[in-house]
């Protein structure tokens, strides 16, 4: 089948550092189109055509599929908008800014017949899914203990993360990649938020730590724009403890990475995430039965991210 056609909203800091390089080159992908404010940012991520209209790319009959790389606050109008235009839609981390509106979206992706999934790319990285695939065989025996943490030093003045009417925030921005590791490592478990502590700076949160705990065990989640640059990730099961064996927890990317279990290391080769999520998106569009985070881990993970934003407001 011919190649999934896409067109990019925001030309912003993940597009020119990442995705727009990563989207070029997936398999079965095609980049047609690019819409940013600035038509020099959008002309340089490289589409085969640029523009500054956001709405003419999510209407052009020549795109089957929109990611949208816009700040946290525009993402649920242009899903809405790219559903409503018939497209395919990826979009970037968080989805929505709350659970009620991660449904809505669904909701009327599922309505209009077309796929709508959340850019969380860490998910689509070869030893993500080793870590996932131990927890949920039983590998690592009953899981008691998680450990993960996305910190990293500051954020630029103006930058839209320090603006809660904008989707700012440490939790919203990083905290979800741990809380989505540990969603899908435990897919079955009744979370219970055990304690939030938080440090806010213009309304949003510099620095969010919460305790979960679920039936057989508790988590630990450390998330910041203040701390030093750490993205650990140890999960302890009654059998043996599994641990990334660099400081990229998340972000491990074109590089060798790998982890320990027990007393045995495994070593995966460089892959580029970003790319493998656009392939595999591109792949079930055409029909492929290609993995992609599911509804219900969205759904799940923004549940979460609001009992945690309740319990510290
Ligand atoms: N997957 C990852 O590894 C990863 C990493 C970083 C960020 N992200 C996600 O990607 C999204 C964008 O993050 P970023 O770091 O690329 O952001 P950024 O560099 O600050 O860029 C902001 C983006 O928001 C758009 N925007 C729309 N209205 C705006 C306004 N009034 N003021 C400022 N910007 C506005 C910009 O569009 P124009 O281009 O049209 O100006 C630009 O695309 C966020 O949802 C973030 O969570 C993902």
């Amino acid at each position: 089948m011919t190649d999934v056609r896409w067109g990019i909203l925001g030309a912003g800091w993940i597009v020119q550092q990442a995705t727009g390089a990563a989207l070029r080159s997936a398999h079965g992908s095609s980049l047609r189109a690019v819409a940013a404010r600035d038509i020099l940012r959008a002309e340089s991520v490289g589409a085969a055509r640029a523009v500054t209209d956001y709405r003419s790319v999510i209407e052009s009959d020549d795109i089957d599929a929109i990611y949208i790389a816009l700040s946290n606050e525009a993402h649920l109008p242009w899903i809405l908008a790219a559903i409503e235009a018939g497209k395919h839609v990826l979009c970037e981390k968080p989805l929505t800014l709350s659970p009620q509106d991660t449904a809505k979206a669904f909701d009327a992706a599922e309505q209009a017949g077309v796929l709508l999934v959340e850019a969380v790319w860490s998910r689509w990285h070869p030893r993500t899914e080793r870590i996932v695939e131990l927890c949920r065989s039983g590998d690592l025996g009953e899981i008691e203990t998680y450990l993960g943490t996305f910190t990293f030093p500051a954020v630029p003045p103006g930058n839209y993360r320090l603006d809660a009417k904008r989707g700012g925030g440490a939790l919203l921005d990083v905290g979800i990649y741990p809380l989505h590791v540990l969603a899908a490592c435990l897919p079955d478990a009744a979370f219970r938020l055990l304690s939030v502590e938080r440090h806010d700076v213009y309304g949003v949160d510099l620095t969010t730590r919460a305790t979960l705990e679920w039936a057989h065990g508790r988590a630990s989640i450390a998330c910041s724009f203040e701390m030093p640059e750490s993205q650990r990730l140890v999960i302890g099961g009654s059998h043996q403890t599994v641990s990334v064996d660099d400081d990229q927890a998340f972000t491990s990317w074109r590089t060798h990475s790998s982890l320990t279990i027990g007393a045995h290391r495994e070593t995966f080769e460089p892959v580029d995430a970003y790319q493998q999520m656009f392939e595999a998106v591109s792949g079930r569009i055409r029909g492929d039965d290609a993995w992609v985070m599911p509804r219900h881990e969205s759904e799940r993970v923004a549940g979460m991210v609001e009992v945690i934003q309740q319990r510290s407001a």
